[in-house]
């Protein structure tokens, strides 16, 4: 049976990917699937957690059993939902793949070849909704980030990787190695596990869920009374 070191703990998640709109049938997106997500989600209620779990496009996947699920399109959108949800967490965990930018503007009707210069879609940055999470965490509060990185070998990612976990300030950081069909998409997942602390832990391949066990495992230490 599984620990229930969760209970009574509220836990939000998000994954899957941002879409951001080009017109009202095109726009620009990633290939994460939320299976990573949706592990993290699914064990935590299983160990007792009170779950929300803010879903971009994802699979066709199963609402994980207990968890409340809030569905969001864009970043600017699971950006608001994330703040709401967050407030009164005793987690946060960012496994969305958050798209970094969004068309400056949104075309009321499909764009038609001719319409317009191709080259010209201009983008706008979006916000870094995990580092605006850690600026406005409750005492106590743990954050986890995930971090998809390509690299030639594990000394590239694991370095980007440091460098990012200091640059969000989070507790927790998953770093996947994506690229070459990896991780995006995928049942199975491997990494590290970077802490605040400076230590680094390798995530042996396998199950989505049971990387979401190995980060929930180093989370339960983290948390208070
Ligand atoms: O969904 P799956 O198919 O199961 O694939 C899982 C996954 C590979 C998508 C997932 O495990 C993963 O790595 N998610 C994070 C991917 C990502 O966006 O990495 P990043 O290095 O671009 O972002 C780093 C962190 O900042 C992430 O926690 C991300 O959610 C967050 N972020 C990024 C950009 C942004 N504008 N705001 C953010 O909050």
């Amino acid at each position: 049976a599984l620990p229930r070191d969760l209970e009574g703990r509220r836990v939000v998640i998000s994954a899957g990917g941002t879409r951001e709109a080009l017109d009202p049938v095109r726009y620009l997106g990633n290939r994460s699937s939320g299976k990573q997500g949706y592990a993290l989600a699914r064990v935590a209620a299983q160990r007792g957690a009170d779950v929300t779990l803010v879903a971009g496009h994802t699979a066709d996947l199963a609402d994980p059993a207990g968890a409340r699920v809030v569905r969001v399109g864009s970043a600017l959108e699971l950006r608001d939902a994330m703040h709401t949800e967050s407030r009164d967490a005793d987690v946060v965990v960012m496994a969305a793949a958050v798209a970094d930018f969004r068309p400056v503007e949104l075309a009321a009707s499909k764009i038609k070849k001719g319409d317009r210069d191709p080259e010209a879609i201009r983008l706008a940055v979006n916000p870094d909704i995990l580092v605006e999470l850690v600026k406005a965490r409750s005492a106590g509060q743990v954050v986890v980030g995930f971090a998809a990185e390509t690299g030639d070998e594990a000394g590239d990612v694991l370095h980007h990787g440091r460098a990012k976990l200091a640059r969000k300030g989070v507790d927790l950081l998953v770093v996947n190695a994506v690229g070459d069909g990896l991780a995006f998409e995928q049942e199975d997942n491997a990494g590290w596990l970077l802490t605040a602390e400076g230590d680094e832990h390798p995530i042996p391949h396998g199950s989505k869920s049971q990387l979401a066990a190995t980060v929930w495992d180093a989370v339960v230490p983290l948390l208070g009374t």
